[in-house]
């Protein structure tokens, strides 16, 4: 198999995007344009992966990582010179290179690897990827002579009328012979309406060298969109977001409603889960088998085990064993760790806290900065007093414990092994193990205190 090379363009400004955040960072299904490229690009095996940057360049590469190498792009005079800046790294080499533009984030690998295959078929020094569009505004549009070749590309600004109505476009993504490439980027010029040296003007000199000049048309429009504004990428994520839930689907997960569902791309899904609507699950949420998730929550950066139940809720950045039952309007916020057979119910919100095996907490409770023990029972209104105003102080429940209702729990503070806490006491100092603590004021009943009242009143009123 002959090497393979990759160059993602990833320079520009994204002008059109009316943006702070560089356009190929903008996320799809929440991951960044560009990484979706060169995540896809990954699975085609290119023994080398160049990153052209230039706007926004120490955050693409803090997003895209250490794998893959960048050159800077310093000025962005245009897709050819962008790719241009990769010389140094790829000119010599030989074997077959794949462009692919940073704002194509729907583009798959199976398509990557249809393309080279038809290069290779053909015997091709450029392989172009084109689409037909049904609305060809904006793309640069392919031109084919009368025997069916490709003669050039044309870029929808300098198009005349005739030009414009060609809804054969140019995806974007090609497939070069190395060397060819960089031979021929050398006499690519800007005498064009952006005054950019275009990199599909590479088609017109490779051509007019007489060398073969392939085109691979997919079938797939949708899949090579480019996102250009903001219109596009709520197309885009549509798509993609479709796209996700069906591969779910097929995985053997219900989703109730797909319209209603956002999945992020990189979050797994155990087999007969069940999806109820208005739920998010992003980030790298890892779901297990046989949960029902929703409706109306959130799970972000967060693995939830296998028969668990969240309903109404929001967990982030956590773990969830199995058996567990989340919610409704609970609020798992990171660094927790909640076990197996675990209730965390209405209106409770649990913060960086340990809950062990079978430990509760039906009702209104926060738990934060808190090491809950096995079988722990925190009755409803259970408070842990975290926060001293300055600093932040743990709660420790040990297995067995029982937590009366409205109880505060003042850390730094110990509740031992299987002890009880009367409800309404405000624990300050620690609990033995096996011990009742009752730490509120004792009742006092006044007898006939009403009627006593009422006589001083009257009395009072016949004086006046
Ligand atoms: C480009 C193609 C067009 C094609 C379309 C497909 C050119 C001249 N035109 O147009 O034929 O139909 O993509 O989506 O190539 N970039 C750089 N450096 C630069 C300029 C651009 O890195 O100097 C990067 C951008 O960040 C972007 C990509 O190249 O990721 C494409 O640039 P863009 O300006 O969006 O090109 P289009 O006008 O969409
Ligand atoms: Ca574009």
């Amino acid at each position: 198999m002959t090497t393979r090379y990759a160059v993602v363009l990833a320079a520009g400004q994204g002008t059109r995007m009316k943006s702070r955040l560089y356009k190929v960072l903008h996320p799809v299904c929440g991951k960044p344009m560009v990484q979706h490229v060169v995540d896809q690009i990954t699975r085609v095996n290119a023994d080398k992966i160049v990153t052209v940057i230039g706007h926004g360049a120490e955050d693409v590469k803090s997003t895209l990582g250490q794998k893959i190498d960048y050159v800077l792009q310093e000025e962005q005079l245009g897709t050819g010179h962008a790719v241009m800046q990769a010389e140094e790294q790829l000119g010599r080499l030989e074997g077959t290179t794949i462009v692919v533009c940073g704002d194509t984030p729907l583009i798959t690998s199976e398509t990557m690897e249809a393309l080279i295959k038809h290069h290779e078929d053909e015997n091709a020094k450029v392989t172009l990827l084109t689409a037909h569009a049904q609305d060809p505004a904006g793309y640069g549009r392919v031109l084919r002579n009368e025997d069916g070749t490709v003669s050039k590309v044309v870029e929808h600004k300098d198009a005349n009328d005739e030009e414009r109505l060609v809804n054969e476009i140019n995806t974007g993504t090609y497939c070069f012979d190395n060397k060819t490439l960089f031979k021929a980027l050398k006499r690519v010029n800007n005498n064009n309406v952006q005054g950019e040296y275009y990199l599909p003007d590479v088609i017109e000199i490779v051509k007019n060298d007489s060398e073969t000049v392939a085109a691979y048309r997919t079938p797939s429009f949708e899949e090579t969109i480019g996102v250009n504004d903001r219109v596009a990428l709520s197309e885009v994520e549509r798509i993609m977001k479709a796209r996700i839930n069906a591969n779910h689907m097929k995985n053997g997960v219900t989703i109730i409603d797909p319209m209603q569902t956002y999945i992020g791309a990189d979050v797994q899904i155990g087999q007969d889960t069940v999806i109820k609507p208005g739920t998010l699950l992003t980030g790298t949420s890892v779901i297990g088998e046989d949960c029902v998730i929703g409706p109306n929550t959130e799970v972000i950066d967060s693995t939830i085990g296998n028969h668990t139940s969240i309903r109404q809720s929001i967990v982030s950045e956590s773990d969830v064993g199995n058996q567990s039952v989340i919610g409704p309007f609970a609020h798992i916020r990171p660094h927790s760790q909640l076990g197996n057979e675990i209730k965390v119910g209405n209106f409770v919100e649990v913060k960086k806290s340990k809950m062990g095996d079978g430990s509760k907490a039906s009702h209104l409770s926060y738990i934060g900065d808190a090491e809950i023990g096995k079988d722990v029972n925190l009755g409803c209104g259970s408070i842990t007093v975290n926060y001293d105003g300055k600093n932040k102080h743990l709660t420790k429940v040990e297995d067995g414990a029982f937590i009366g209702c409205n109880s505060n729990l003042v850390a730094p503070v110990t509740v031992g092994k299987n002890a009880y806490v009367a409800a309404g006491s405000t624990i300050t100092d620690n609990v033995p193990g096996e011990a009742l603590s009752i730490a509120r004021a004792r009742q006092t009943n006044k007898e006939n205190y009403i009627s006593q009242i009422q006589e001083k009143q009257n009395n009072h009123g016949r004086k006046e």
